[in-house]
């Protein structure tokens, strides 16, 4: 973790070779127990721009807590089964089911594997599991569903859906006697509705609260916003490294401070490789880079040697990834300027599969994301 402006951020790199990864690779072994920078929290929640990797990003942080021997829930709630996709499973129900275990860590007594379960909320469901928990209506709740009124309930006022889907998660963190049959978890984490909903999404029950003013509704509302708001709540926030996304992290971190909800890290996503230094970047800007020795350097390779096209591609792309890099870096400052701990993911060649995701969670866990 960096906080502030502090140094450039710690980055995953140097740890390991950024590309070099084969997709049925066994998990690495993560060897190193992790110094957690939110050993209270029990609900992360996993926010950004649209696209920036939230999904991603809340999976490898389940498999890192999980690593850590916790048992750890991941849910969804914006019905698209990311999560299905991602561990290469049928789409999930409305049940939590057993997904994956944590990293291997090290051998010894008290360092075993954790369980990550997935949970997809829906709204209709978490309304008849609702109405059945506190009113019995077994069956009746399934005829209200036939009749179409559950789905009218859900989405004929704005706010309802969000109400019932933080409801749901509430009960997963602070689960308790009434719930028999279900696992205790040692930790939450919530794959969030973007970065422009986060606010109004964790604050409804705050203005239901408001609304109901006495009554079971107002006291409900009341413990969820109290969770919401407490230490044991995180809010973490992807970006990259670009203009819109950093910007739009900078207002959503304005916005929670606002509505007084807790703000976690800055996770940083698909992070370029930075494996070139300052003046091979700026004569690759430039267009200054040694093309003899890159011929040389082809031909010791056995690479078509003499090729000039292959050589002219190879600068061109240079070029672009000095200039790309140069945005990254300027973007880079203004991240560690939003003063919360910051962690760094790189961008895996070829995408993410499950041995990607175990990957990028032993980098998290390195960083010190994780509880
Ligand atoms: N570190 C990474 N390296 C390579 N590819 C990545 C990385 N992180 C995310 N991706 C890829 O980027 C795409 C978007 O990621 P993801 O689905 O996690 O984003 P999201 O923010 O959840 O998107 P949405 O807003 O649609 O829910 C996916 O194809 C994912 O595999
Ligand atoms: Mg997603």
């Amino acid at each position: 973790m960096r906080h502030g402006a502090s140094p450039p951020l710690r980055t995953a790199l140097g740890a390991r070779p950024y590309a070099a990864r084969v997709s049925d690779t066994p998990a690495p072994e993560s060897a190193e127990p992790c110094r957690p920078d939110w050993p209270r929290v029990r609900l992360h929640v996993v926010t950004g721009k649209g696209g920036t990797g939230k999904s991603t990003v809340a999976a490898a942080l389940a498999l890192a807590l999980a690593s850590e021997g916790r048992n750890v829930l991941l849910c969804e709630v914006e019905g698209r089964q990311g999560i299905a996709r991602m561990f290469d499973v049928d789409p999930l129900p409305y049940e939590e089911r057993r997904i994956a275990t944590g990293l291997p860590g090290r051998d010894g007594p008290g360092n075993h594997r954790g369980v990550v379960h997935a949970l997809h909320v829906d709204a209709e469901s978490a309304l008849l599991e609702y109405l059945s928990m506190y009113y019995k209506l077994g069956r009746a709740g399934k005829a209200l569903d036939r009749f179409g009124v559950i789905e009218f309930a859900t989405t004929i006022a704005p706010g309802v859906r969000d109400v019932l889907l933080t409801g749901k998660v509430y009960e997963a963190v602070e689960r308790n006697s009434r719930n028999r049959h279900a696992v205790r978890y040692d930790a939450v984490v919530l794959d969030a509705p973007p970065t422009g909903r986060i606010t109004q999404f964790l604050n409804v029950n705050n203005e239901l609260a408001g609304l109901a003013k006495v009554g079971p509704i107002k006291s409900q509302a009341d413990n969820v916003m109290t969770l919401f708001r407490s230490p044991r709540t995180a809010v973490h926030l992807v970006t990259v490294l670009e203009e819109m996304p950093v910007q739009e992290t900078s207002d959503g971190i304005a916005d929670l401070h606002r509505a007084r909800l807790p703000v976690g890290g800055v996770v940083v996503n698909l992070v370029r490789p930075r494996d070139l230094d300052k003046d091979d970047l700026d004569a690759a800007r430039a267009g200054t880079l040694d093309r003899a020795a890159l011929h040389a350097d082809l031909a010791e390779a056995g690479v078509a040697a003499g090729d000039d096209a292959l050589v002219d591609g190879l600068l061109a792309e240079a070029r672009d990834h000095a200039e790309r890099r140069a945005l990254e870096d300027s973007q880079r400052k203004l991240v560690a300027e939003l003063g919360v701990p910051t962690y760094e993911l790189p961008r895996l060649a070829g995408g993410v599969d499950l041995g990607g995701l175990y990957e990028l969670a032993a980098d998290l866990k390195r960083q010190g994301l994780c509880s």
